[in-house]
């Protein structure tokens, strides 16, 4: 089977961890957006340095992002992702508010809709996973930011779902729990009057309860790969357990 897969936020976290996974396929090309590179010196993988924050400038690179080519299955992972300004409403900046729906909801619909318009017409399986949140769903006091553009995510994919079933695209709303990455500790380091829910946070770090990225990516690997065993565009990591 020949894969190409394209994946943001590849550098560090969940999308590090899943960028490895998916390199142990042999027959796959990868193409990875982060503001970083690796530095990798991988031939089946080619490093896109830009900033998704920079919607004009991802607009002007679209045409260079998706691949030709005979695949059997090809995927879009949205994964880059902002927790945004972890303040109350009243204390946020347009700066702050523009940034995260940017990076959170814009910036993956924009390469979504591009990833359709470059693969309708081919036969094989086709899959877009936009990494969603526990926020997505439940209001969290502090992050007005990422719970709106996550929720506009989690929305987005459900109507993708519909339109483009017909298409032969599956599209999944992935919530990956709680993971032991940078923005997790991005997440401690707020204030506890701009977020109310800190000590939680902290305690699940301190108790052990955070996910490696390495064990939510070898998730994210076993339902892209088995995409049928899925009906359910909103998905949880934590609803599953591998075989
Ligand atoms: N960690 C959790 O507990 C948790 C829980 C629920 C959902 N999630 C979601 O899971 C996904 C991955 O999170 P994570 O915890 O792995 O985050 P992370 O460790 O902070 O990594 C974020 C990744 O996104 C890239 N990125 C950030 N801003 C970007 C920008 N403006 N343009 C391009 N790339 C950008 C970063 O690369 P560069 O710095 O090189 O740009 C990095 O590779 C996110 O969508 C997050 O919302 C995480």
């Amino acid at each position: 089977m020949k894969y190409l897969l394209i994946l943001t936020g590849h550098t560090k976290g969940l999308g590090k961890a899943i960028l490895d996974r998916f390199l142990s396929l042999k027959d796959i090309q990868i193409v990875t957006i982060s503001r970083t590179s690796l530095e990798l010196r991988v031939d089946r993988l080619t490093e896109i340095q830009m900033d998704l924050n920079d919607l004009a400038n991802l607009e002007v690179k679209l045409p260079s992002l998706f691949p030709e080519g005979d695949f059997d299955k090809v995927i879009l992972i949205n994964n880059a992702g902002w927790i945004g300004e972890v303040k109350t409403v009243g204390k946020l900046h347009p700066k702050g508010i523009r940034q995260a729906l940017n990076i959170n909801l814009l910036a993956p619909m924009i390469l979504s809709d591009a990833f359709v318009k470059a693969y309708s017409s081919l036969e094989g399986k086709k899959l877009i996973c936009n990494i969603s949140s526990g926020a997505a769903h439940k209001p969290l006091p502090g992050w007005a930011e990422y719970c709106s553009s996550k929720a506009g995510l989690a929305m987005f994919s459900r109507v993708a779902a519909e339109e483009l079933s017909g298409l032969g695209f599956r599209v999944f709303s992935l919530a990956p729990g709680i993971i032991d990455t940078e923005m997790q500790t991005e997440i401690r380091k707020a204030n506890l009057s701009d977020f109310p829910a800190l000590d939680r946070f902290a305690k699940y770090k301190a108790e052990g309860h955070l996910s490696s990225p390495e064990e939510v990516a070898e998730k994210v690997f076993y339902l892209l790969t088995n995409p049928e065993l899925f009906p359910d565009v909103v998905q949880d990591v934590r609803n599953f357990e591998l075989p």
